[in-house]
């Protein structure tokens, strides 16, 4: 009888060898903890373990699909295929608690802290301002820890190891040069930027817990078997024999495989539960490798990053498998580094054989270069199949062992593809391998082909094949009848929210011909097409940023970090989900309308919701005691009620019905699910987006605005241009999502949202339960980002959450969860125009007449069309500008700010207009600009000095010569000015408070830090109006009591606004203190407020800043800005090479805050112009709701080279101590991109044979809007 063959409980599992692990162990830190496992479920993530059982809230989580990072720890343990030690960053919510027996744990908390002292990679991120509102700054530090201890430093492998770390502030930049100083190959400019990082480099962690590992390892031989509490099975093996018995054992069960667990991250149904567990991590047989001289075997589980390695080893010695380079580069490609370092090939291809739609990299990769995978029974017996025959087995009770590599000669080439919509950390659009095996140099012996993503059955292009078997490739004739064939065999299905199915077809096609460039011998190609061939190549990024400083007013204008950014990077600025459980802690999820919009709830039944273990309430819109409304009218920009539970007509597809309540957030999400609704489904079309109400004629969808009527008319009309523009929504990506805890007091309660609007929150709340304003008691310590989104739309999260906790008399936290967060709330609000403009033959204009149209979702809230039109007019002469401006209501969740609101969507309709005159009278962009330009308004300045810095002429002629050279790569360039008006609205509030103990200062005030360096500013002009160090004074938690009635933190104005009022505050104490100070000569500032206490000063004072202030008025930021751009035309994809953007700041008071706010901000408006794309069903529900669909750009999609720079001795005469506002007039700059991407498009066009380069624009310019217009065509495709 073998080892699994008995067993404790079970008959068949009756072994004196088989442990019962009542218990797990692991080192956190230098700490061993244990872990009871009868109160854990298979389904308990390390990431939940920390944070709810340990209280370590360092690591936080977000998308819980390995998508965003913000849960990355350090896993130190023993690699299985090399046996050295390794330092891996793990996406902690995709590790069961269950597998980490034996392991050793690193998070935020563990590599340095205020008492011990921060780690090296803490205190560079902090120093490099890395940190805007650092709820992935713990995360961004674990994962360089890792390449850190790793001693994989260089700047090369820095750069490509965070597209798992999404940072939705700081564009990157700051992050990647932080970590980029530890580097060996360091750039002089980063390593001196703060002299002392050399001191840094040397970390002085101890090593330790190799002795605990090793002692592991001994006991791990044994296979462990654990009782879990509903009474499924965890059982860790130790061999495949083992593995394979405990198979046999359970033939009856449901089972699954834990490899990496990462496949949960993909499809949510491998998280559904199963009886028996079996974790296959420590199976050596499954997870290491050998090499035979003429075939690599490599056990199935192996993890894609030894994977990597192991190729990269291999193909470096052995010629004939070199092409295992290129698998390695492909490999890189998938998901990201935490994935990677857990996922495992064979947990890759069971998705692929699970679900046959999935665009596995790993299985085309091997069905390519003719792997063979060994699967084997329960019994033993072994069956070779290759991964196509693979995908259509039974793997019931089977298990993949192993995979063999053969050799490829010389004569055999292998070129593979993935195709992406962003750099890194995403699926293919398509993807595809070639294998081409030569008879002689030009004529073929056979040839693979393989594409993914085509349709759930596609895997070879067999016709294709067929008919190159025995042909000379680098031939036009054969080349056209393969692209005939390929065109006709690549049938794409619709597959949404994934592109088009022309977009994947021609890619793919697309694809073959890029290969065929790469592999042919120069002398064949005509010149023109060599540069086809090569993927686009991004090298490490850098930028400049040129700022003036004035010393004498310091720390007014002094460069300093975050005042927060050391607990940011050390994981101790605590975020509404890291507030510990109180007694009694209850968890809300809201329960979500699934049935298209202007359906009618007939019933909702919670009985089943309310039967599972640990629920405790459900409330609806019936329990409401007040008004079912979360946007109070009287205040400022709210103009219509929003219902917080849906009272009967469904506005929108996932529009919130309820809230379940319940002991913890797991089983509350679940129970939300079980809530039973029934409806009466509408049959009425919904209207989804300002076209189709256009097109259904639904007057009553239109509400118009304003029209604004031209001062004149220009009567030299030469030509007439018509067009239409459109853009869409974007999600804020927040990476903290919409919450709020809300405790019961003895007499209202205290209500912590992640908010951007107390006033809002405070009021919405009082009115919902019937109870004074004065009950509800806000604060707010930070947001982990908003953007816009936590303006109003939090208030439908905290009235939820107040309303059960009103009820229940009990905390109760809710926090949306991603794909309910993306769903249930507004975006940015989408613009629609169409226009027609005369102009002369200048380009001057002589009239526009524009509709635009603002598609406010369900309801009209916070509007913005008067934002959009001053920046429509804000830089060219307005004066023959008809505009009609119109709201538009549509069937979705009513949209919200969202950074730079109307003014990003004003200045690019108004750019895409100047774009397509310039386009059809073939001027000069930047002239035509300057010709329109609205008098009184400073622009031509900026223009010429952009023109100058950033060297635009020479290189437009580069990039002119560029492009008649090369017809496969094209090079765009496109300058945008920018006069953004700001209004400082108010009131905004400001409380000082001086401690005369120590003549320490406090400072509460009324704006929420979000990231943009409220308390930074606020703390250096407190600093420098009372003359102290900087050291001396801290900022408070925001609270409605402090800062009653204050407005929402938004329109970039709010630091200026808080100032204000700090400044008021500090005179009022001044002047109270002057007397004091007068009578004592010179006295220290302590011995001064200790005076001043003696004599009973009050030493506190509050300031409010409205916008009646005198000294304070509107004013403009003014700006310019030229992107670059290199297109690949034969795939859709660019890099954006080049970035200057010039930014009036005023005197800045904070320039490294400010250089973080326009950085963050243009990337942000980058991505909305690039990568990020809302698509909705038909029915109206959301398609674009997770990470794996959405996407902002990454450290990999940010400009290569990005300078930013400030005019100097700029003072601001009308703004709060000579400044100006940065947080969002730089999103609108990066309009410069896509108009970049149109040049380059443009000339891919006429060289497709249109004459003007000029189309709609429609969305996003994603890689397959800019394929498509390229107008590629495969007859087109010639050597
Ligand atoms: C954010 C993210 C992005 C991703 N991006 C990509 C991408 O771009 N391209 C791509 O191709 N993939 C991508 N993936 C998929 C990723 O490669 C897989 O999640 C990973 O490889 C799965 O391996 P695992 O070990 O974690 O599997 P697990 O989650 O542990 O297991 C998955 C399944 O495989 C079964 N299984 C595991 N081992 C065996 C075995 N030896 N025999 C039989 N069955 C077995 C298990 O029973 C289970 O059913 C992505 C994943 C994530 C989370
Ligand atoms: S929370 Fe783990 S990757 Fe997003
Ligand atoms: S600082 Fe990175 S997400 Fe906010």
């Amino acid at each position: 009888m073998g080892a699994l063959e008995s067993s404790l409980e079970d008959e068949t599992l009756q072994s004196t060898k088989i442990k019962n692990l009542k218990e797990i162990r692991f080192h956190l830190q230098d700490k061993e903890h244990v872990v009871k496992t009868e109160d854990i479920d298979p389904n308990t993530s390390l990431n939940f373990y920390l944070r709810n059982h340990l209280h370590l809230t360092g690591t936080k989580v977000m998308c819980r699909e390995g998508g965003c990072g913000s849960c990355v720890v350090v896993l130190q343990n023993k690699d299985p295929v090399t046996h050295k030690n390794i330092f891996l960053a793990v996406n902690s919510c995709l590790v069961p608690i269950l597998s980490i027996s034996g392991w050793k744990i690193y998070t935020i908390e563990g590599i340095g802290d205020p008492l011990n002292g921060y780690h090296p990679i803490q205190k560079v991120l902090a120093l490099f301002n890395g940190t805007q509102c650092g709820f992935c700054s713990p995360a961004m530090v674990m994962n360089m820890f890792a390449l850190y201890e790793s001693g994989k430093l260089t700047m090369e492998e820095v750069e490509n190891s965070f597209g798992g770390n999404i940072c939705r502030c700081t564009g990157y930049r700051p992050i990647l040069a932080a970590f980029k100083s530890l580097c060996g190959d360091a750039n002089p400019e980063l390593l001196g930027q703060y002299p002392d990082i050399e001191d840094l480099v040397v970390c002085q962690r101890e090593k330790c817990g190799w002795e605990y590992i090793e002692k592991c390892d001994e006991m791990a031989k044994v296979p462990t078997y654990t009782l879990l509490k509903n009474s499924s099975k965890w059982i860790r093996v130790h061999t495949l024999r083992d593995l394979l018995k405990t198979m046999r054992s359970f033939t009856s069960s449901t089972y699954r495989l834990v490899a990496g667990n990462t496949a949960q991250g993909v499809y949510l149904s491998y998280a559904n539960p199963v009886d028996l567990y079996i974790d296959v991590t420590s199976v050596p047989e499954l997870s290491g490798y050998e090499f035979r001289g003429n075939s690599l075997i490599l056990g199935a589980n192996i993890t894609l990053s030894n994977t990597i390695d192991v190729f990269r080893k291999i193909a470096q010695t052995y010629p004939n498998f070199s092409y295992l380079n290129q698998m390695a580069n492909h490999i890189d490609l998938i998901a990201n580094l935490p994935v990677r370092n857990r996922g495992t090939i064979a947990g890759n291809l069971t998705i692929k054989h699970d679900y046959n739609e999935f665009p596995s990299d790993m299985f085309l990769l091997l069905e390519t270069v003719g792997a063979l995978l060994t699967i084997v029974t329960v019994d033993g017996t072994q069956t070779i199949q290759r991964p196509s025959d693979f995908i259509k087995s039974d793997m019931k009770l089977k298990v993949l062992q192993k995979i063999t590599l053969p050799e490829h000669p010389k004569s055999v080439k292998f070129i593979s593809y993935k195709i992406m919509p962003r750099a890194q950390n995403v699926h293919a659009m398509v993807n595809a391998g070639f294998l081409f095996q030569f008879r002689t140099n030009l004529q073929l012996e056979n040839v693979t082909i393989v594409y993914g993503n085509i349709n759930d059955e596609f895997v070879h292009a067999s016709n294709t094949e067929k008919i190159l078997k025995g042909a000379n490739l680098f031939d036009n004739q054969t080349l056209q009848a393969a692209f005939g064939t390929l065109s006709l065999e690549l049938q794409a299905d619709e597959r949404p929210p994934d592109p088009s199915p022309r977009y994947r077809q021609q890619l793919a096609i697309s694809l073959f011909y890029k290969a065929v460039l790469y592999l042919a011998p120069d002398h064949l190609l005509s010149p023109k097409n060599l540069s086809g061939g090569p993927i686009l190549q991004r090298p490490v990024s850098n930028g400049t940023q040129d700022y003036e400083t004035n010393q004498s007013l310091y720390p007014l204008t002094k460069p300093i970090p975050k005042l927060e950014a050391l607990a940011q990077t050390s994981g101790q600025a605590k975020f509404i989900d890291d507030m510990p459980d109180l007694p009694n802690q209850l968890y809300g999820a809201l329960v979500l309308a699934h049935a298209p919009p202007n359906s009618r709830i007939i019933h909702i039944d919670s009985k089943k919701a309310l039967e599972v273990d640990g629920v405790v309430a459900f409330f609806s819109k019936d329990h409401i005691p007040g008004d079912n409304n979360f946007t109070p009218l009287g205040i400022a920009f709210i103009s219509s009620e929003e219902e917080i539970f849906c009272s009967g007509r469904v506005m929108y597809y996932q529009q919130p019905i309820g809230i379940v309540v319940g002991r913890r957030d797991d089983i509350v999400q679940y129970a939300s699910t079980l809530v039973e609704v029934v409806y009466e489904e509408s049959n009425v079309e919904p209207l989804l987006s300002t076209r189709q109400i256009l097109r259904s004629g639904r007057g009553d969808r239109i509400i118009n605005v304003r029209t604004v009527q031209p001062r004149r008319r220009g009567n030299d009309v030469r030509h007439v241009i018509k067009g239409t523009f459109d853009i869409y929504q974007q999600y804020h990506f927040h990476m903290e999502l919409q919450c709020c805890n809300v405790v019961p007091t003895e007499d209202g309660l205290d209500v912590y949202p992640s908010t951007q609007w107390m006033d809002l929150t405070q009021i919405a709340i009082a009115n919902m339960l019937n109870i004074p304003n004065s009950r509800v008691n806000v604060t707010v310590r930070r947001c982990g980002g908003a953007f816009g989104a936590k303006i109003s739309r939090n208030g439908l999260v905290a009235c939820a959450a107040a309303l059960a906790s009103w009820k229940l008399r009990q905390p109760v936290k809710l926090s949306l969860p991603l794909r309910t967060n993306m769903a249930a709330l507004g975006k940015r609000f989408p613009l629609s125009m169409d226009y027609e403009v005369g102009v002369n033959d200048s380009g001057v204009i002589q009239y526009l007449n524009c509709t635009h149209y603002m598609d406010v979702g369900a309801q009209a809230n916070e509007d913005l069309s008067n934002e959009m039109v001053t920046l429509f007019m804000s830089a060219y002469d307005p004066d023959t500008f008809t505009i009609d401006v119109n709201k538009t209501i549509t069937d979705t969740p009513t949209n919200s700010w969202a950074r730079a609101p109307g003014s990003l969507e004003g200045l690019a309709s108004l750019e895409a207009i100047m774009e397509h005159i310039a386009f059809s009278l073939n001027l000069d962009p930047l002239e035509l600009r300057l010709r329109n330009l609205k008098t009184g308004v400073p622009l031509a300045p900026y223009i010429n000095d952009l023109k100058t810095w950033a060297d635009i002429d020479a290189r437009k002629q580069e990039i002119d010569n560029f492009n008649k050279e090369n017809r496969w790569k094209k090079k765009g360039l496109a300058a945008v000015p920018m006069a953004y008006e700001l209004v400082i609205g108010g009131p905004y509030a400001a409380m000082v408070s001086i401690f005369h103990g120590d003549g320490s200062v406090q400072v509460g005030h009324g704006g929420i830090e979000i990231g943009q360096g409220i308390n930074t500013k606020v703390a250096q002009v407190c600093a420098y109006k009372l003359g102290i160090p900087l050291e001396k004074v801290s900022i408070v938690p925001s609270t409605s009591f402090a800062a009653a009635n204050s407005l929402q933190t938004g329109s970039s104005i709010t630091s200026e606004a808080v100032c204000y009022g700090t400044i008021q505050a500090c005179d009022q104490l001044l002047a109270r203190i002057k007397p004091v100070r007068d009578r004592l000569g010179n006295p220290s500032w302590g011995e001064l407020i200790q005076e001043c206490f003696a004599e009973y000063v009050d030493l506190t004072a509050r300031g409010q800043y409205s916008p009646n202030e005198p000294n304070i008025q509107t004013y403009e930021v003014y700006g310019a800005c030229a992107s670059e751009i290199l297109l690949d035309v034969l795939t859709g994809q660019y890099l954006i090479t080049r970035v200057d953007l010039l930014e009036d700041t005023g005197q800045s008071m904070s320039p490294v805050i400010d250089i973080g706010q326009i950085e963050g901000a243009f990337v942000m408006g980058m991505g909305y112009h690039t990568t990020e794309q809302i698509v909705y069903s038909y029915e109206g529900r959301l398609l674009t709701n997770r990470t794996w669909n959405y996407y902002p750009p990454g450290a990999r999609d940010i400009p290569i080279n990005f300078n930013v720079k400030f005019p100097k001795n700029n003072p601001n005469p009308v703004g709060v101590l000579k400044s100006k506002a940065t947080g969002e007039p730089p999103t609108c700059l990066s309009m410069s991109v896509p108009l970049a991407v149109r040049h380059a498009v443009a000339s891919a066009r006429a060289d497709a044979g249109e004459a003007i380069g000029w189309y709609p624009i429609d969305g996003p310019t994603t890689v397959e809007n800019a394929f498509l217009n390229c107008l590629n065509d495969y007859t087109h495709y010639t050597l």
